[in-house]
């Protein structure tokens, strides 16, 4: 889930070893284990830096310990949650002697971790996490690192909100509550709307729970496997101003004329109706119905209009999206006669927005109805230089090169796991001339480079662009040559 991601495992990167004279004398003492701590031990802390992920890192008698919210040169009282055999993971319980650079935070907002810090200061630290990961877990260097674009709005950019439903049974009033997770838990919603979005999306949040409360719907209860409410998911495009709704419970039916009254509060182009009865939290699977309007909004980017289905990918920021297409673009260097793959294309925006600059485009993406879109936004924008296809790219990208040919230019855009080295062995294969990648996610971004630089290929340059103020995810581009 986007808004209550939980924070990724701490990527540990190795720290200088220490190097030890060698000849002569006798062999120097094996540094001593560091004594690990109790799980559930209240600790003082002094936090170092922060990790690749967000948490910051300490150490206790030589001990690591990551502990989230904090701010590099805090001093801080924790509680160990896990232990593991390297490392700890500790809940921040109080910031006894705050950092100079720690800042007040705007709004208690789990999904704003970074808030405490000077935008500057984000900015500096993610520029600093891109190149960390690509000259450390990937061992690379000789290429240009350069400086990171700024994020135009730092708060209220969010496009797509995934909220959750929960019970505070503390609330006798308004025992339902709808909000995020509060961090570390998967029972504890804190009720309210989030900065991080716009007025428009917090309101419908509202309207929508005003609503549930009306209905005297409970929430889902996970340990007990009883109650309706899951999640409510708040999607718009903020150019043409449409706005789509959709509520994902337990099996159960609506009241329709309920359904009416909501309809007109909520005044959106899409209301969408979830059923998902599985264990896990998740806002990606079930069956949905369309209770009004259109299954779709669409929206303006880099001059054309794109529909989006409720379960497309659609990049979260807007107005950095097009940042980001941008650097892609540039980063393309397309001259006009070339084949170009964009795999893990969503609805087709990065290939799409480059159609005019390339011979051919090809899509590949795994979501189905993400490609129906993709050809729908290909035949509306009047672009007749673009196929898409539905496949993993894992199974199908061999077969896209038996149909298209070999590439020119081969983009990839893919989720935070990155590549698996399979695909990195097929994308070798299919041997384009340049690769463009976009990575929300340096720590995975590193290996698959250097797989693509022990291949032959060569990195040029990476740019990272900030589509995430307040929050630890960092989004870059990269591009690398055959050499
Ligand atoms: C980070 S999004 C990028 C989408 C698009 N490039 C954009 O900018 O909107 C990653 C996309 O990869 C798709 N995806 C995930 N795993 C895939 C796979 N194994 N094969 C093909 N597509 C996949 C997702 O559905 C999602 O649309």
């Amino acid at each position: 889930m986007e808004s209550t991601e939980p924070t990724a495992e701490p990527v540990l990167t190795p720290e200088p070893t220490e190097i030890f004279a060698t000849g002569g004398g006798p062999a120097p003492a094996r540094p001593e284990r560091p004594k690990r701590p109790e799980k559930g031990e209240e600790l003082e802390l002094t936090i170092e830096r922060l990790a690749h992920g967000g948490n910051g890192v300490a150490r206790h008698e030589g001990f690591v310990v990551f502990v989230g919210g904090t701010v590099p040169g805090d001093r801080v009282k924790a509680r160990l949650v896990t232990r593991k055999k390297g490392y700890g993971e500790a809940r921040l319980l109080e910031v006894l002697e705050p950092s100079p650079d720690r800042i007040a935070p705007v709004a208690a907002h789990p999904g704003a971790a970074w808030q405490v810090m000077p935008y500057e200061m984000q900015l500096r630290i993610k520029h600093e996490q891109v190149e960390d990961a690509l000259r450390r877990i990937g061992k690379l260097d000789d290429f240009v690192m350069e400086d990171i674009v700024p994020a135009v709005e730092q708060w209220g950019y969010r496009n797509k909100l995934e909220y959750s439903f929960g019970q505070d049974d503390a609330n006798p009033t308004h025992p339902l509550v709808c909000g995020f997770h509060a961090p570390g838990s998967w029972e504890t919603i804190i009720d309210g709307a989030s900065k991080l979005g716009s007025e428009r999306a917090n309101e419908a949040r509202q309207i929508v729970l005003d609503w549930c409360r009306g209905q005297g719907l409970p929430a889902y209860d996970r340990r007990t496997q009883t109650g309706v409410l899951r999640n409510l998911v708040v999607r718009e495009a903020r150019r043409t101003g449409q706005l789509q709704v959709r509520l994902v419970t337990s099996p159960i039916e609506l009241d329709v004329l309920a359904i009416a009254a909501l309809v007109e509060a909520l005044g959106a182009t899409s209301l969408i109706h979830t059923q998902y009865e599985g264990l896990g939290e998740t806002t990606q699977a079930g069956t949905s119905t369309l209770l009004d309007g259109k299954d779709h909004i669409t929206e303006e980017l880099c001059g054309l209009n794109f529909r989006i289905s409720a379960d497309a990918f659609f990049q979260t920021n807007t107005e950095m999206a097009e940042r980001l297409y941008g650097v892609a673009a540039e980063f393309a260097d397309l001259k006009g006669w070339e084949r170009v793959y964009d795999l893990y294309c969503g609805i087709g925006t990065i290939g799409l927005s480059l159609s005019t600059r390339a011979g051919e485009i090809w899509g590949l993406e795994i979501i189905e109805d993400a490609i129906a879109d993709a050809i729908k936004n290909a035949k509306a924008n009047g672009i007749d230089n673009a196929k898409f296809y539905a496949g993993d790219v894992r199974l199908a990208l061999g077969e896209l090169v038996e149909l298209a040919g070999r590439p020119d230019l081969l983009l990839v855009d893919p989720p935070r796991a990155g590549l698996s080295q399979k695909v990195v062995r097929r994308i070798i294969e299919a041997n384009p001339k340049r690769i463009v990648y976009v990575s929300c996610n340096p720590t995975t971004l590193a290996p698959n480079a250097a797989q693509l630089v022990e291949a032959g290929y060569v990195l040029k340059k990476v740019r990272p662009v900030d589509m995430f103020p307040q929050t630890p995810h960092i989004e870059c581009v990269a591009v690398l040559e055959r050499g």
